[in-house]
């Protein structure tokens, strides 16, 4: 499967980010946020995610099919502006489709709670927290493709690497497991 990510300047913060892009401005309009809406739709149909402001909420969920889950990353830290109150400490994330989850599965909340990134020079660097719930959410696993539309700091695929290791260490103990058990039952037998 591929699944892809989209964090591009939030709706009306180009100028965060016109330093490194001489274009940046483009993404304080609307409809440049529904061109990549569009192309999320058309280039990722296994599953995509999309984050936004708590603000800009209203302006571009309507863009989006009506089969997406506004899900949250919740920050209990976050830098508190003075006269700002209460303060913004809350992300939408827009999900769209998934890997589909077996009845077994553990179910996975639709919100993160974690820090925001303080020490990565760069604004609205998503944590390593964030990421790992967000291929959880889309039920990633090692052998999908992930593309990070907007990489910034890059930690969205240096924290795909690592959920790839994990997933394939906790294939092999499932396969270990499942051979071991094979194994034991075919002994007892062979002593029946
Ligand atoms: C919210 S940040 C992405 C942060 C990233 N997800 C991370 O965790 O480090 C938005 C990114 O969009 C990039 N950007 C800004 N204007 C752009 C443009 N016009 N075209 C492409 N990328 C742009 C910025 O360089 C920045 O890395």
């Amino acid at each position: 499967m591929k699944f892809a990510y989209a964090d591009p300047p939030y709706l009306g913060c180009g100028k965060l980010y016109a330093k490194n892009h001489s274009d940046a401005l483009v993404w304080d309009n609307p409809k440049e946020h529904k061109r990549l809406i569009e192309r999320l739709v058309d280039e990722f149909p296994d599953g995509w995610a999309y984050s936004l402001s708590s603000t800009t909420l209203h302006t571009l969920l309507p863009f989006c099919p009506d089969d997406v889950r506004v899900m949250a990353w919740v920050k209990p830290f976050c830098s508190f502006k003075p006269n700002v109150n209460p303060a913004y400490a809350w992300e939408p994330v827009i999900v769209r489709g998934g890997r589909k989850r077996t009845r077994t599965m553990e179910t996975i909340p639709d919100f993160v709670s974690c820090n925001i990134t303080l020490q990565k020079g760069l604004t609205g660097a998503k944590p390593l927290d964030f990421w790992l719930w967000l291929f959880t959410v889309l039920n990633a696993e090692s052998n999908d493709e992930f593309c990070d539309l907007f990489p910034g700091s890059n930690g969205g695929n240096h924290a795909w690497k690592r959920y790839c290791n994990q997933q394939t260490m906790f294939q092999q103990k499932r396969d270990n497991d499942f051979k071991s058990e094979a194994l034991d039952l075919f002994q007892s037998t062979e002593e029946r």
